[in-house]
């Protein structure tokens, strides 16, 4: 055999062992990818816009909003690194200071934006009890990854700090595996993990099982008509692609967007993704 030829056929075979690199998935091929999920939103309460309004003006929250705000200033949460807009952080303030749950869920803690102004909310109320979920260790005092998002400590001693450690509790798991394995329920549940529609639509069901009579679930990154909130900056599709799957599956939900909110969010808005679940 000449070399010409020889070298042909080695070429020939290494070029055959490569297999294609099959391409990625778009958000909608891997949601139609989960076969129907059965749900329940019995518990979901019924809450109407009117009261969603009145809550973000209620001059009692205003005034509690003021009496908590230094102390989690102080706090240096960084901006633009994960963590829910300080626009968004005051908004879910407001939401637990009204709907007054006993008990709460988060999933996605991150360095924990959102988790400080749920704890610093529910610690005016009288009975309480929080947790919050996620599949990494964010308060893993070895490779401290707090640092990475520029936040200058763990939430864990965020917490400490605003004095929540009593009623707060972190998890390390994934979303699923904790509704699976375990058998807590909440009055009010905030959906801030991985966004992608595979994932939010098998979240909700499992999040309305998990919900008291009476109870609400928060999104997050919640794009109305998948249209983008902030001029150049792309929808989060996620989110709305679960939650139109499951309305067009039958189930009895209802979204309220909070859109516009009476402060500052982002880019010089006061847009927010951030979106209540509700029923009818
Ligand atoms: C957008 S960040 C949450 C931001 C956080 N709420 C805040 O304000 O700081 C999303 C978080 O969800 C976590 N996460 C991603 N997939 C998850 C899953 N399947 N279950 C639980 N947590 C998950 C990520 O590790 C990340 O910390």
């Amino acid at each position: 055999m000449n070399l010409p030829k020889k070298l042909k056929q080695v070429v020939k075979k290494v070029i055959s062992s490569f297999k294609p690199i099959p391409p990625e998935k778009s958000p909608r091929e891997k949601l139609q990818e989960i076969p129907s999920i059965p749900y329940d939103s019995t518990n979901l309460a019924n809450i109407s816009e009117t009261q969603l309004r009145e809550w973000l003006n209620n001059n009692e929250i205003v005034t509690a909003w003021k009496s908590i705000k230094d102390d989690i200033q102080s706090l240096n949460l960084p901006e633009m690194t994960g963590g829910v807009n300080p626009g968004d952080q005051r908004a879910i303030f407001y939401l637990i200071s009204a709907f007054k749950p006993k008990t709460v869920l988060e999933v996605g803690t991150h360095i924990g934006c959102s988790t400080v102004h749920i704890a610093s909310a529910l610690k005016a109320l009288p009975e309480k009890s929080f947790l919050t979920v996620d599949i990494r260790d964010v308060n893993d005092s070895e490779k401290q990854p707090w640092k990475e998002f520029n936040s200058p400590a763990s939430p864990a001693q965020l917490i400490q700090k605003i004095g929540c450690q009593d009623f707060t509790q972190f998890k390390v798991s994934t979303s699923l595996d904790f509704f699976q394995t375990s058998d807590q329920t909440f009055d009010f549940i905030f959906l801030d993990g991985l966004h992608d529609a595979y994932m939010v639509y098998q979240e909700i069901p499992v999040a309305l099982q998990h919900l008291n009579q009476g109870g609400v679930i928060l999104l997050h990154d919640y794009f109305p008509n998948e249209q983008p909130l902030w001029e150049g900056y792309p929808a989060i599709t996620g989110p709305y692609l679960a939650v139109k799957r499951l309305q067009d599956e039958g189930a009895n939900l209802r979204v309220i967007p909070l859109g516009e909110l009476p402060w500052e969010t982002k880019l010089g808005t006061n847009m927010t993704s951030l979106a209540l679940l509700t029923t009818y």
